[in-house]
């Protein structure tokens, strides 16, 4: 454990009090690009790791790494009982009811790859449909379009309005006893839009049908309860949580895990295996096939850990006036354009300035070294939505400062004197 956590006060936790030291915990945030400190603002993209985290890597991989579930040796066990606790810890941090309802994965892709291998397949017919909205990630349409294809189910899109808020009462007239899924994301990674899921959770189970939220945006910057959403599926990655890549989360309602058919076959998802006939292990080590990413689970146990100690209203109370202060700094540049302005939204703020294209103002930026995503977010039909081919998105966490969005500010009107467009 890294010396500036012990030294952490107690919560009710005050970022703006504490900025230094939560900086401090995050050595990558003290590097330096060419001669310029880096401003890190891709964070919906992947946040940072704390040096807690990492710690905690260099401990498992010197002192406890083997494989789990597999053999009685001291190591093992070590292993087997770290790998659960962090299953136990990702529990706690969604409010699942219990640990059989967390299945680990490699990220929020495989995890709606897993139910659209494991419900999907299984329950969706010829004739059936499937919801998703306007504003997914591909990650949350492509899955749905391949089961589509396949079955010769329809896939249903509610639609977007010009602030990038779903419609709800186009979302209602598409529920029907043919809907066999809903898949909806809970936060819009290209336009930051916070969508009030437990209203489209609430009037999709008046049909009795299951949904999936894709959490990947929205763990990391809202409290999440998902006993409280009744969600019935809900997914996340432990990169964006302040974890590592290669770790990730399926919550799925015991009834419906126990319901589906496997999607990966092989070693520690089986009960036994014959050539005549092969029996599956219980959830969710069912949807576990060969060896998970073990370090990488332990770490994001570490992560969500970190995170709670802070608190998840905090830092989203903190996002919220980052992105606010942000909103209103960038609004006083002519020519620039937000793309999502919703009411409620997320830390993400996704720009087009005239004359400029994203790319070329991403490559501007990033010599004053301020890191922002530009392109299409993997989410291509928003684009298309919108009339942009791309935009430049800047994405916040609760480490970075205001004097970080005077140097977005900043940066941005330099690239506009560079582009002569202002
Ligand atoms: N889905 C990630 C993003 O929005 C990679 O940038």
């Amino acid at each position: 454990m890294s010396a500036v956590i012990e030294h952490r006060p107690n919560p009710p936790f005050d970022i703006e009090r504490d900025i230094d030291q939560i900086r401090a915990d995050f050595p990558i945030l003290s590097m330096r690009v060419g001669d310029k400190p880096l401003v890190y603002l891709d964070n919906a993209a992947s946040s940072q790791m704390p040096q807690r985290v990492i710690d905690r890597i260099v401990r498992y991989q010197t002192h406890e790494h083997s494989n789990i579930h597999r053999a009685v040796h001291y190591l093992s066990e070590t292993a087997t009982a770290q790998y659960e606790a962090a299953r136990g810890k990702v529990r706690a941090f969604i409010n699942a009811g219990s640990e059989r309802e967390i299945v680990l994965t490699s990220g929020t892709t495989d995890a709606i790859n897993l139910v659209m291998h494991g419900y999907g397949r299984k329950f969706v017919d010829a004739g059936d449909e499937i919801v998703i909205s306007a504003i997914e990630h591909h990650a949350n349409i492509v899955p749905w379009q391949m089961l589509c294809e396949e079955r010769g189910a329809k896939l249903k899109v509610i639609p977007v309005t010009d602030a990038g808020e779903l419609a709800f009462d186009a979302y209602q007239a598409l529920l029907n006893p043919r809907v066999k899924l809903v898949c909806i994301t809970h936060v819009s990674n290209a336009l930051g839009t916070i969508v009030p899921i437990k209203d489209y959770i609430d009037a999709a189970h008046l049909h009795g049908i299951p949904v999936l939220v894709d959490g990947a945006q929205a763990a990391p910057h809202l409290p999440v309860d998902v006993q409280a959403l009744g969600c019935d599926f809900y997914a996340f990655s432990g990169h964006k949580v302040c974890g590592p890549t290669g770790i990730g989360v399926l919550f799925g309602r015991a009834e419906w895990l126990e319901k589906m058919q496997p999607f990966k076959g092989g070693g520690d998802m089986i009960s036994s295996v014959s050539f005549e006939k092969t029996t599956y292990n219980v959830i969710p080590y069912k949807f576990e096939a060969g060896t998970p990413p073990i370090m990488a689970a332990i770490a994001l146990g570490e992560a969500l850990d970190y995170l709670s100690e802070i608190g998840l209203s905090t830092i989203a109370r903190r996002e919220h006036e980052l992105l606010a202060y942000a909103t209103d700094e960038v609004s006083h540049i002519g020519g620039l354009r937000i793309i999502g302005t919703a009411e409620r939204k997320a830390a993400v703020l996704s720009m087009v300035v005239e004359g400029i294209h994203p790319h070329d103002l991403g490559t501007l930026l990033n010599e004053d070294g301020v890191a922002i995503r530009t392109g299409h977010h993997c989410a291509q039909p928003v684009m298309t939505r919108f009339k942009v081919p791309a935009t430049a998105r800047a994405s916040f966490a609760f480490y970075n400062t205001f004097a970080e969005v005077d140097a977005l500010v900043a940066s941005l009107k330099r690239a506009k004197s560079v582009f002569g467009v202002g």
